[in-house]
């Protein structure tokens, strides 16, 4: 995994998945489609930029680089918001490929000269940084309205209709909530370092929340009454009008949803997606449950009660295989519930990675002992602010960056994400 070999395989399959997300014409690539999302073409050169900072620059923005540095500041996330990145004077899609070509070129160089058992950390992060805006790219696609310029997404196991609804129970007791470098090197900084915590005993959902059982609080009223919403979720749904998950479509197209432009009945059995946190409280209320901290969630998706230890997947210490998890993103959805039950990790929960990413109630803090990694503003920063915490990833994600103590966050209003929902209960 972190040999020389492995993290050339891994940046060889992050950027083929890059480059397949803006294989389109260069209208298409300036474009916004959101002011949620940057045009594509921006993503594309903050990979490079990104790439070229940590493995050819060590981290340090004042060694020279191959941009211009006024050029360079354009793909600066912390000073250019995604609403604002098509107005900037961004380098063409040639540009950007040649670009990126070049540091990948020199990055390829400089790992061959490395220790092949430890050739660093910056690697597995460049890794992880690629993969995650690949997801970022999908949410942009997803929002673009007009002839779809995806397919309609590979085939997915069946699933079992029968799982939907049940739940598992988590005895307390403690547990060891995060990793350490030497178990998990490519962990980044906010899963650090592993500690001990005792956790009170709790239920968790096998699977996550289906369509079929949202449909089943919109038709109950679900999103007229206040009673089910926190006073701050409320307000958010007065004001943004919200009726149904984000894409599930209204009037003629009634019990339809549009995905990547492609409009399609609801899938019943399919975990519901683009719902964002006070949706996903609501939901919980009516539905006389709780969301999980991630804590507990973590818990359900790693622990081994039997032998004491974490996992290093749910279901044990194998890679992520078709059989196991919807991930890497050419599903282009989530996958049944049910359909996964070679991935149930010892407590029996499933789908705890890939098809979507779960809210949980907890707000993004740093572990105990939590140290800043050489990108020091990629947790940090979003520490205390009005972020919740999602865990497990999404169909989107690629194996080759996901575990269990993967920590993802969003404010609490957005949905544009593969998000969705497992309740939790106090026992
Ligand atoms: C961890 C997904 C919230 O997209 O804002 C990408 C990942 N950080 N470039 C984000 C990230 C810097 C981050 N999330
Ligand atoms: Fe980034």
């Amino acid at each position: 995994m972190s040999t020389r070999q492995g993290l050339a395989d891994e940046l060889a399959r992050a950027r083929q998945r890059t480059l397949r997300l803006v294989d389109f014409d260069d209208d298409e690539l300036r474009r916004q489609y959101d002011p949620l999302m940057s045009p594509l073409v921006w993503d594309l050169a903050h990979i490079g930029q990104q790439e070229e900072l940590w493995l050819l620059r060590g981290g340090n923005p004042e060694a020279p680089g191959l941009l211009d540095p006024a050029v360079e500041g354009l793909y600066d996330a912390f000073v250019h918001n995604r609403a604002s990145r098509v107005d900037l004077p961004l380098m063409s899609p040639a540009q950007a490929h040649t670009y990126l070509r070049t540091v990948r070129d020199r990055a390829l160089d400089s790992l061959d000269g490395l220790p092949d058992e430890d050739p660093g950390f910056s690697f597995a992060l460049v890794v992880s940084h690629e993969n995650q805006h690949d997801e970022t790219m999908l949410q942009a696609l997803n929002l673009r309205s007009g002839t779809p310029l995806l397919g309609a997404g590979e085939a997915l196991p069946g699933g079992r209709r029968d799982v939907a609804g049940t739940s598992v129970p988590i005895p307390g007791g403690p547990f060891v909530l995060g990793v350490d470098a030497a178990d998990e090197p490519s962990s980044l900084d906010n899963e650090r370092p592993a500690h001990v915590v005792d956790v009170p005993g709790f239920r968790i959902g096998t699977v996550p929340v289906t369509n079929a059982e949202w449909q089943q609080f919109v038709d109950d009223g679900g999103y007229q009454r206040p009673q089910w919403w926190s006073a701050r979720g409320w307000e958010h749904r007065r004001q943004a009008g919200l009726s149904a998950p984000q894409f599930w479509n209204t009037g003629e197209l009634a019990g339809t949803r549009t995905r990547f432009g492609h409009v399609e009945a609801v899938p019943a059995d399919e975990p519901v997606q683009h719902v964002g946190f006070f949706e996903a409280q609501a939901y919980a209320a009516w539905a006389g449950a709780r969301l999980p901290t991630e804590i507990e969630w973590e818990k359900a998706c790693a622990w081994d009660p039997d032998l004491g230890c974490r996992r290093r997947y749910p279901w044990g210490s194998a890679p992520p295989t078709d059989e196991r998890a919807n991930l890497g993103g050419d599903a282009l959805r989530p996958a049944p519930v049910g359909a996964y039950p070679g991935g149930a990790s010892a407590y029996g929960a499933e789908q705890m990675l890939g098809d979507v990413w779960e809210w949980t109630t907890s707000p993004l803090r740093p572990w105990p002992g939590f140290t800043p990694m050489v990108y020091e503003r990629y947790s940090a920063p979003f520490f205390d602010g009005d972020y919740r915490v999602l865990r497990g990833g999404s169909w989107a994600v690629s194996a080759d960056i996901l575990r269990p103590s993967f920590r993802n966050w969003d404010h609490p209003i957005r949905r544009q994400i593969f998000s969705g929902v497992r309740l939790a209960w106090d026992l």
